[in-house]
């Protein structure tokens, strides 16, 4: 899979475009606040968008998807607990086509009830998630949740996955799970208390 990183927005969005080189099928992950460096990427990659898909509800990540969705005959895809209208709407451990591809909606609630992650095999799309050296602590957030997420959905990926996240608040744009798990305080934290403490 050929994957696009592209930063929108004055919060430091990050919209990926997800493409399988053999057949050029696609989604477009998120869409923040501009529609336009998304469509040109797309147009450059010669993708075949098949899908636009929320990671979660927030308006800095979904503000254009539904114009973009529509620019591009593509299904807004979001997960079933969320308020957003959606034109597909999944569950934990559905998977969607690209090709012959598939790529695996993980449900990683926390953030918000809506989250979700999305894993290709190779890399995962982690949305407000997890960042590179920290995660997504919000006013509303379930910690608890969003412990289990993390260590019993996130971690137990291979550690050699690609996590790309859904903001651009790390030292680097990028990099391994592994890696993440070495240097993130909260993926160090260990049990759910320790973890709890670190987060409020
Ligand atoms: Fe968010």
């Amino acid at each position: 899979m050929l994957v696009r990183q592209i930063p929108v927005g004055p919060m430091a969005n990050f919209v990926y475009v997800l493409v399988d080189e053999e057949s050029r099928e696609s989604m477009v992950i998120d869409s923040g606040w501009e529609k336009d460096p998304v469509l040109n990427a797309v147009h450059e990659l010669r993708a075949d968008v098949k899908y636009a898909v929320a990671t979660h509800e927030h308006f800095d990540h979904t503000a254009t998807l539904r114009e973009l969705a529509g620019a591009l005959g593509a299904k807004l895809v979001a997960h079933q607990a969320s308020p957003i209208a959606s034109d597909l709407r999944v569950g934990d451990n559905d998977e969607l086509s690209l090709g012959r591809k598939k790529v695996k909606v993980l449900h990683t609630p926390g953030h918000t009830e809506d989250s979700v992650c999305l894993f290709d095999g190779k890399n995962v799309f982690t949305g407000d998630a997890l960042f590179v050296g920290t995660i997504g602590r919000f006013v509303r957030a379930d910690a608890e949740a969003m412990y289990r997420s993390l260590y019993e959905v996130l971690m137990r990926l291979p550690e050699g996955t690609l996590v790309y996240p859904g903001h651009d608040y790390g030292e680097v744009k990028f990099r391994t799970l592994g890696e993440e798990k070495a240097a993130n305080p909260f993926l160090k934290a260990g049990d759910a208390r320790a973890f709890t403490s670190l987060f409020s």
